[in-house]
Parts: C-alpha cells; sequence; structure tokens
C-alpha cells in the first residue's frame, strides 16, 4: 500500500495531461469507483485496528492532494486555451479600415436648395402640388382652350384614364390661388415631364415656379426680381436678357437667357433658363380672384439649366446617369 509512491505517479500523469479527456482519464483511474486510491480505501477495513487511522488519513490525505492537483492543471490548460484563442482573434487596429464613402448632395438638389433658399429670404414661401395631374389644372384653367396649339408644345404624357404627367409647376399657381385670397407669394418646388430629350432636356426635370399676387404689381416689380435672384444665385453679375416670348397663363410673357462663361471668362452662347410673365387676367377670374383689383407676376424657372451653368456641366442628361466620378465632383 505504497501511498506516497501513487500520489507522485499520479502527479506526473497531470503534469504531462495537455487536455481535458487526459485530466478526466487520470481523475477515473485514480479517483474514479474503480480507481487505485478508491480500491486502497476499500482495504482499509481489513487492516488492523492499530494501522487503521493512520493509514485512513494518508489514503484521503492522498485523495485531497489529487483533487487540488487536478482542478489546478484544469485551470491552467483552460487559460492556455484561452491565450491562445485570443491570440488568434487579436484585431490588428492599425489595419487601414474598409472605408466607408461619405455621401453627398446631387447638383440638381444642389441648386434646387439654394434657389428655394434666396426666394425663401426674399419672402417666398413654398408651396408643392401633384405630380399626376389632371387636363383642368394643367392646361385648361391656364387659359389653354381645347386643341389650342400651345398644349403642343408639352410633348405630354398622359395616362390611361386621361390624367397626365404635369408638364410645368403652373398648375400650382391654380391650386394656390383657388385657396387663398391675394396677397400671395409663393415659390412651388418639383418635378415634371415632357417627352422630350436632347443636350438641353430630358424627359423628366425639375422646375420651380413664383407667383406674387397684389395690387399694383408691374412687370417692372417681376424684372426687377429675376435680376436679384440672378445674382444672389450666381454670386456674380452674368450677363441676362429677357426675350419676349409667348404663355396662354400670361400676358405680356418673356423668356430669360442667361450667358455661359466659357474657361477663359469669355462670353459663351445664351441658355434659355426661365418663362415669366404677368399673369393673365383670365387665369386670376378663373380661380375667383378680381383681376380689376389684383395683378400678378409669375415664373417658371429650370432648375438643371440653373445647375449646369453654376456647376459648368454643359450637357443635361450627365444629371441622370448616376455616374459616381461625376457625382464626386459636388461632395
Ligand atoms: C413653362 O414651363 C412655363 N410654365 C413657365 C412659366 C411659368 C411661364 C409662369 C410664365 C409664367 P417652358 O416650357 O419654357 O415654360 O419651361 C420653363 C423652363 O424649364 C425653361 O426655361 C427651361 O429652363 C426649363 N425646361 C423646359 N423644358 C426642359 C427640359 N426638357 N429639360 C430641362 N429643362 C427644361
Ligand atoms: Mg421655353
Amino acid at each position: 500500500m505504497d501511498v506516497p509512491g501513487l500520489v507522485e505517479r499520479a502527479l506526473k500523469e497531470l503534469d504531462a495531461a495537455e487536455d481535458g479527456p487526459a485530466l478526466e482519464a487520470i481523475r477515473v483511474r485514480y479517483l474514479g469507483k474503480k480507481g487505485e486510491l478508491t480500491a486502497i480505501l476499500k482495504q482499509l477495513g481489513s487492516l488492523p485496528a492499530e494501522e487503521r487511522k493512520a493509514a485512513g488519513q494518508s489514503v484521503n490525505q492522498a485523495k485531497k492532494t489529487l483533487s487540488e492537483a487536478i482542478s489546478g492543471r484544469q485551470k491552467l490548460l483552460q487559460q492556455a486555451d484561452l491565450d491562445r484563442e485570443l491570440a488568434a482573434d487579436r484585431v490588428d487596429v492599425t489595419l487601414p479600415g474598409r472605408g466607408v464613402d461619405a455621401g453627398g448632395h446631387h447638383p440638381v438638389s444642389l441648386a434646387m436648395d439654394r434657389i428655394l433658399d434666396i426666394f425663401n429670404r426674399l419672402g417666398f414661401a413654398t408651396e408643392t402640388g401633384p405630380e399626376v395631374e389632371d387636363d383642368y389644372h394643367n392646361f385648361e384653367a391656364l387659359n389653354f382652350p381645347p386643341h389650342h396649339p400651345a398644349r403642343a408644345m408639352h410633348d405630354t404624357f398622359y395616362l390611361p384614364d386621361g390624367r397626365l404627367l404635369r408638364t410645368h409647376t403652373s398648375p400650382v399657381q391654380i391650386r394656390v390661388m383657388k385657396n387663398r385670397q391675394p396677397p400671395v407669394r409663393i415659390v412651388a418646388p418639383g418635378r415634371v415631364f415632357r417627352s422630350d430629350s436632347d443636350q438641353t432636356h430630358t424627359p423628366q426635370f425639375h422646375q420651380v415656379e413664383g407667383l406674387l399676387v397684389d395690387t399694383d404689381v408691374t412687370f417692372a416689380d417681376l424684372k426687377g426680381l429675376l435680376h436679384d435672384f440672378v445674382n444672389a444665385y450666381f454670386e456674380a453679375e452674368l450677363e441676362m436678357r429677357l426675350r419676349p416670348s409667348y404663355f396662354p397663363f400670361t400676358e405680356p410673357s418673356a423668356e430669360v437667357d442667361v450667358r455661359w462663361q466659357n474657361a477663359d471668362g469669355s462670353a459663351g452662347r445664351w441658355l434659355e433658363v426661365l418663362g415669366c410673365g404677368m399673369v393673365h387676367p383670365a387665369v386670376l377670374e378663373n380661380c375667383g380672384v378680381d383681376s380689376e383689383k389684383y395683378t400678378g407676376y409669375a415664373f417658371g424657372l429650370g432648375v438643371e439649366r440653373f445647375a449646369m451653368l453654376r456647376y459648368q456641366v454643359d450637357d443635361l442628361r450627365l444629371f441622370f446617369e448616376n455616374d459616381l466620378n461625376f457625382l464626386r465632383q459636388f461632395r
């Protein structure tokens, strides 16, 4: 019954055990039901009474020593596992990140925000109207009689039910004036649609409508406002001209052109940026506004045209191709 020898052997085996299963095997071999130490314990009864006590104490001490040694070794192995795992999973904080591209506003949004900001500061409140309109608001109330040739200028997209995609933001004039008596001082931004496509035309584009109705409004007021607006928008004295034009809903009517500036600063060709005029009395009457008492002016500007001129983009279609290399330049 060499208990110290047994303990020494078990401790050596423990030192060599490299994982959980090996440890468990050792535990079973010495401390298990059929283990070596357990077997010695069972033989104690056959010892002479005077030896029994000392032998019992030495076996119990051996059991305690082995149990403690096993759990000590277990902790050591677990810690080693953890260290290995941590080493393998280590995050290298010095690696460059994957990089998330910061987005930016689209140049048309930038132009739109800029335009609205200027008019809002001039006292024009922002109003909106629907993109799917009816013939009445898009044409008839704006003094386009049925079969009027001016309708043909608009290349309208029709819906099967007879409604249409608005061809301009002018129907918002009608919606606002039908709801409210003068003074009216609003701008109406939005998308408009025409079956039209080339370097300066796209089938979908943006306009900002302006409408001011009050007593004693004159064409000179309109011209002054547009002049101030163009200077504020471009932050430069770009050349601008008013050209007589025709719209059924304004009389007199004009279109405004702004001259491109070439890279060397010299003057380039003219680009039409907006249509405008004095609100036709028939339009005021259609909306229940007394045309004897009130006069007004209106304008509708092409947002993409203002973006082209400000950012020196000579083809309108670039704005809608979503080429990231193009868009990144506006970040
Ligand atoms: C109109 O749409 C009138 N409703 C403007 C108006 C409002 C006149 C109020 C009088 C009073 P016009 O079709 O000319 O007019 O368009 C106005 C502006 O929109 C043009 O000057 C141009 O800047 C822009 N525009 C017109 N068609 C296109 C297009 N296909 N693509 C991009 N911009 C366009
Ligand atoms: Mg025009």
